[in-house]
This record gives C-alpha cells, structure tokens and sequence, in this order.
C-alpha cells in the first residue's frame, strides 16, 4: 500500500507530495521540525512537540501553517489513513516559497508537510546489546535549541560513526559533550546521579528528555544538569541517550572503552521501561 503524505491541506499520494524548488526550506535550510513518536496506534507527547515547534517557529519570526488544532487534526487523518501503529511521524514547517533572497519574504505563505514512517520502536536490539558511540568535534550552528532542518553537520557525524563501525556520535565543545547526533546524551555517575547538559543554545530541549528526567526524580535519583567531558564519560558507570525515536538507549562503549562490562546498566534500563510503560499508559508524559 503506498503512504500517503501531506502537504499543505492535501492528503496525496507520495509520488504527488511536492515542495517547489523555491521553497526555502530547500534553499536556505530555512526550515523547522518535529519528529512524534506513535505508539499503539497514537501520537505520544505530541502537545510538547507542537509547543516546542511553536518556540521554534516565534524564534525564526515564521509565521505558523495554521492553527494547532489544525496541525493535529491533520496528523491524526495521517495516522489513519496509513494504519501506522508504531513508528514516527516527521511535520516540516517551511517559511514558504519566495525567490531566492536571504532576507525574509514578506509574502511567503508558511509550508507545512508531514509524513509516517513505520518502524518497529518497543523491540529493538539495541535495547539489548547497548550503543557504542565515537565522540566528534561539534561542527553545527549557535542555535541548536531551534529544531531547523540544517542537519548537515549532524548527518556528517553519523556517517562518521557508520565509517567507524559504531552506532553514533556523541558532539564535543570546548571539551565537553553537547548532544549525539539525533538526541541528548547522558552519564550515570559512580554515586548514581544522573548527568546530562544543562539546556541552553548548545543544545535541543529533548521532549524525551523533560519526560525522562522527571520520571528519574520521581524515582529518587538525584539529577545533574551540567556538562561532562569524553573523559567523564568514559569512566561513567553507564551511559544512555534520549529521543523520540529511541526513547532510553543504553550506550555502553565510548571512543572504544567498554562502560563497566559493556552491558546495558540497570539504570538505563530503568528508565527505558518506566518511560515505555507511561507512554503506553498516557499520551501526554
Ligand atoms: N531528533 N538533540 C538533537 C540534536 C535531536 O535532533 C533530537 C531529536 C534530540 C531529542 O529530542 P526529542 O527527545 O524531542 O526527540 C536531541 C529527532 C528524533 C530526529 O531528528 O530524528
């Protein structure tokens, strides 16, 4: 069965979803984005999303596609008509189509698409077996708490990690890690706190990671919100990354040192199944 995608207003057939070349998500990058787990059949968290594309959007001065209610009537006639009960379901929001000009148009009428893809989340072998990462200088722009579609630096991590034989790339700053590629990074510290970078430009605000860092407090663990070096890192107990897609996954070996015996630790596998378990129970985390 061919999917169908959805472009401003219209539900279409993949092979009739098309942007014009003068979109400028297409040529400057000029673009905002979500990426909403589904889960049984169902969009998780999806009010965090839109509320986070609506500060993406404020901070571009692009003006909305159109109501959010709009947005998400729009999403749910997608999730039927591709019967997708696992998976991911992408929303761009484009500033529109303008001749090329970096200023802003003032006419451009803001572009919004959206597409489903199928994907099997619950059970994944990585949950299992950990991720092992390398650790690359971070290359992207100043404004990375903005989701815009600029990944091109991102996506250069991950084929270095794909040419290294591992799964992914933990980003470096200053000598401190800002995010993987695709998701927030984390370290499980000797004493058990949970480390992760405070929120600021250098990184996303995860929607996975506000739901799992609340569920770490409520099950007593203390929170560290501070960067942490590769060192660090590597002489952490455990390791884990947080995303839409991937939810809690264990990252058990750093640079090509095994974190403890290079199994998932019983904390990350804690709060992969507390989050699981309440994004099955509730839609909203
Ligand atoms: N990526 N940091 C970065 C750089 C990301 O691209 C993402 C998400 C995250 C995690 O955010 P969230 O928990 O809201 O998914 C952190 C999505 C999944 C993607 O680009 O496919």
């Amino acid at each position: 069965m061919s999917r169908t995608f959805y472009v401003n207003g219209e539900f279409v057939a993949e092979e009739n979803a098309k942007i014009s070349v003068l979109d400028r998500g297409f040529l400057f990058a000029d673009a905002v984005y979500e990426v909403s787990t589904i889960l049984a059949g169902k969009l998780i968290d999806n009010k965090a999303h839109l509320k986070r594309l609506a500060r993406s959007l404020s901070e571009l001065s692009m003006a909305p596609p159109c109501p959010d209610d709009e947005i998400q009537s729009a999403q749910l006639k997608l999730l039927e008509l591709n019967e997708v009960s696992e998976g991911l379901l992408y929303l761009q929001v484009s500033r529109g189509v303008a001749d090329r000009d970096f200023a802003y148009p003032k006419e451009a009428k803001s572009s919004l698409v959206m597409f489903t893809q199928a994907k099997n989340l619950l059970k994944s072998p990585m949950a299992e077996s950990g991720m092992h990462v390398i650790s690359i200088p971070d290359l992207r722009w100043k404004r990375r708490d903005i989701k815009t579609v600029g990944l091109l630096a991102p996506s250069m991590g991950k084929q270095a990690a794909m040419d290294a034989g591992v799964h992914d790339a933990w980003m470096v700053e200053d000598g401190l890690v800002t995010e993987g590629t695709s998701n927030n990074a984390y370290i499980v510290t000797a004493d058990k706190k949970i480390q992760t970078r405070h929120l600021g430009s250098e990184i996303l605000s995860g929607i996975t990671r506000t739901a799992v860092l609340k569920f770490a407090k409520e099950a007593g663990y203390t929170v560290v919100e501070e960067p942490f070096t590769i060192e660090q890192a590597r002489q952490a107990s455990e390791a884990f990354i947080t995303s839409a897609s991937t939810f809690v996954m264990p990252v058990v070996n750093i640079d090509g040192v095994n974190l403890g015996d290079g199994t998932p630790g019983p904390v990350s596998r804690q709060l992969r199944q507390v989050y699981i378990e309440t994004a099955l129970a509730h839609q909203d985390l």
